[in-house]
């Protein structure tokens, strides 16, 4: 089984790169997609998507840079459409929990007539450190909307390894994975667990959606924060205050903490500013 092409999108990103690496190190062969790989896939660019595709037993496939982004389910249609026309057999999808239009994605990975494994994740632990979240960490002031809402934040090592055995395990096709942390934390409490791991204080500063937007706005423009508010407003409003079991149903073991995702990052240099 293990002579089957997987085509992992987003292979230079934080969760397709340790993908591609897991299944490589298992002896899987690996067409990396991105943009700037061997074989480039660009969701801009459609004409990309069959030669990438052709060849691929299976796919990973994480949406640059969100599905809430106009336009982005269509896509991702014609990707399914494209993959089932040359005889791509399974497609694992990585979507976000309580978003509107990842579920409208999800929708579209179901009905492609493509064997399918979702993977519908909380917010990301490496935002601090490989994502938006770590200028923030570095600067010592963390500024987040949502007042006390708690978000039970998941490694997203726990993630790659949930894709790597929907990908090379008998078992995983047709199921949804709702993956998330073993606990639920508030931001004050991320806070805490990043000084403590860092070695410097960093504090939560409680601000509303409208500040967020305007901090979103300055780096990336008024549309892109338009977009990134709505999914804060939609994903900190209580709907994913809750932890689920989908790392265990996975991998028959509990999800990493938070706590350890910290201290494994600050020992590999995360949080120096060379990083
Ligand atoms: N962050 C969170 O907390 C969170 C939570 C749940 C779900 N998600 C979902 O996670 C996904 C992002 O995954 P990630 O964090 O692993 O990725 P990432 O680190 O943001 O990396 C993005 C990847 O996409 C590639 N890329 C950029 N533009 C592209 C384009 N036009 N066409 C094709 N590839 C392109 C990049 O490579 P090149 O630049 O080389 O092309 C890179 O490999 C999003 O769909 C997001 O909704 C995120």
């Amino acid at each position: 089984m293990n002579d089957q092409l997987i085509l992992v999108i987003g292979a230079t990103g934080k969760t397709g790169s340790r993908i591609a690496s897991r299944l490589e190190a298992r002896g899987y062969p690996v067409r990396r997609g991105s943009r700037s790989s061997a074989t480039p896939f660009d969701w801009e660019a459609p004409e990309t998507w069959a030669p990438a595709l052709r060849g691929a037993g299976a796919a990973y496939v994480t949406y640059f840079p969100d599905l809430a982004f106009p336009g982005a389910v269509e896509k991702l249609e014609s990707l399914c459409e494209t993959a089932r026309d040359v005889g791509v057999e399974h497609l694992v999808l990585l979507s976000g929990r309580g978003e509107h239009h990842a579920r409208l994605g999800e929708e579209v990975v179901r009905n492609s007539g493509v064997d399918f494994t979702i993977v519908r994740a909380a917010w990301f632990a490496q935002n601090f450190s490989e994502g938006y979240l770590r200028d923030p960490v570095l600067a010592g002031v963390l500024p987040m909307p949502g007042g006390d809402i708690a978000e039970p934040i998941i490694d997203i090592d726990d993630i790659a390894n949930v894709v790597v055995a929907a990908l090379t395990e008998e078992g995983h096709r047709g199921e949804l994975y709702e993956v998330t942390g073993p606990r639920l934390m508030s931001f004050a409490e991320m806070a805490m667990e990043l000084s403590q791991a860092s070695g410097q204080e960093i504090r939560h500063i409680p601000i509303s959606f409208e500040d967020f937007h305007a901090n979103v706005a300055r780096a990336g423009g008024p549309f892109v924060a338009d977009v990134f508010t709505a999914i804060a407003r939609e994903t900190l409003d209580g709907r994913n205050a809750h932890t689920t079991d989908g790392v265990m149903r996975a991998l028959g073991r509990a999800p990493r903490d938070f706590a350890d995702f910290a201290r494994a990052a600050a020992r590999t240099g995360a949080w120096t500013s060379a990083a």
